[in-house]
């Protein structure tokens, strides 16, 4: 089972100027909670409790404003500050030492899922022995994304925004790995925009024949929230179910509830750190 993940939560998000010159991009609200609840609960769906969050230098004390250490939640939340985005599997090499000997999931701050099911796949997915598996999804604008070939059930090919359409089966921001990745992400050369690319990184477990891909079919939601157009859009969605089913999504008490991580006692604890609002009430009807 891997036991730890990692959220890049990075980026400057410039496309989102000026909303996020003061403010991280990931502490802007989807609807009702800020965007990083969402892949963090995520990753406590996965059944992972200890977290490290991939912030940019300069930004740590905004984070610890909203989630301290995780001792509300019954996980563990580590940080670790970059100086500049350097691509997605910076994230293996910042994060040596909290991953160890470890497996590990790595999740991008700025990815929304949704669906039935999902956390019975997500749990699936953290059983994985050796190698490296990833989560597709049939998108429209596959060029936008890292995308992947297949044949008979494999990867036969991966491209990073592919300019000619090859698939249109997006590789999604989560991603599971053995410990190689550490090995494998320090070996990676900067790409044509001078970034690390996640791509490039499967592609050595392609090569090795260890990569496997999972997909969230047509009954599930993997939104974008790159910009300010996509993130009114995921915001209008979660409301929409929210408002219909009065269930929250991403309502992280609630998960570690659930999960058997946390108590009562400490739901009353986040009441009180949360203030009087509606996530508030929503917290008084849990228990
Ligand atoms: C990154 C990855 C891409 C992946 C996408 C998912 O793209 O490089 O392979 O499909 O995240 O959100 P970027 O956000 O760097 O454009």
């Amino acid at each position: 089972m891997i036991k730890k993940g990692i959220i890049l939560s990075g980026g400057m998000g410039t496309r989102m100027s000026p909303l996020t010159k003061a403010v991280n991009k990931q502490l802007l609200p989807i609807y009702d909670k800020p965007l990083i609840f969402y892949p963090l609960s995520i990753l406590m769906l996965a059944k992972i409790k200890d977290i490290l969050i991939v912030v940019n230098r300069g930004q740590l004390n905004q984070y610890k404003k909203i989630l301290p250490d995780g001792k509300r939640l019954g996980i563990k939340l580590n940080y670790v500050e970059q100086s500049k985005p350097k691509g997605l599997p910076d994230a293996f090499i910042l994060g040596e030492k909290f991953i160890g000997k470890n497996k590990v999931a790595l999740i991008l701050g700025d990815n929304f899922f949704y669906g039935q099911n999902l956390s019975k796949k997500l749990i699936e997915c953290t059983k994985i022995n050796s190698g490296a598996k990833v989560l597709l999804h049939r998108v429209s604008n596959p060029e936008k994304y890292g995308v992947a070939k297949i044949k008979k059930n494999k990867i036969i090919s991966i491209i990073e925004k592919p300019k000619k359409f090859i698939s249109d089966l997006a590789i999604t921001g989560l991603y599971f790995f053995d410990n190689k990745v550490i090995k494998f992400a320090k070996q990676l050369k900067p790409s044509a925009r001078n970034e690390l690319e996640i791509t490039d990184l499967l592609k050595k477990y392609k090569k090795l024949n260890k990569l496997s891909a999972d997909y969230i079919g047509r009954g599930g939601a993997w939104l974008d929230t790159g910009s300010l157009e996509d993130f009114y859009k995921t915001s209008t969605f979660v409301s929409a179910i929210e408002n219909r089913q009065g269930f929250k999504i991403a309502c992280l008490e609630e998960i570690a509830l659930l999960n058997g991580w946390i108590n009562k006692k400490k739901i009353k604890e986040s009441i009180r750190f949360y203030g009087n609002c509606e996530y508030s009430s929503y917290l008084k009807k849990l228990i």
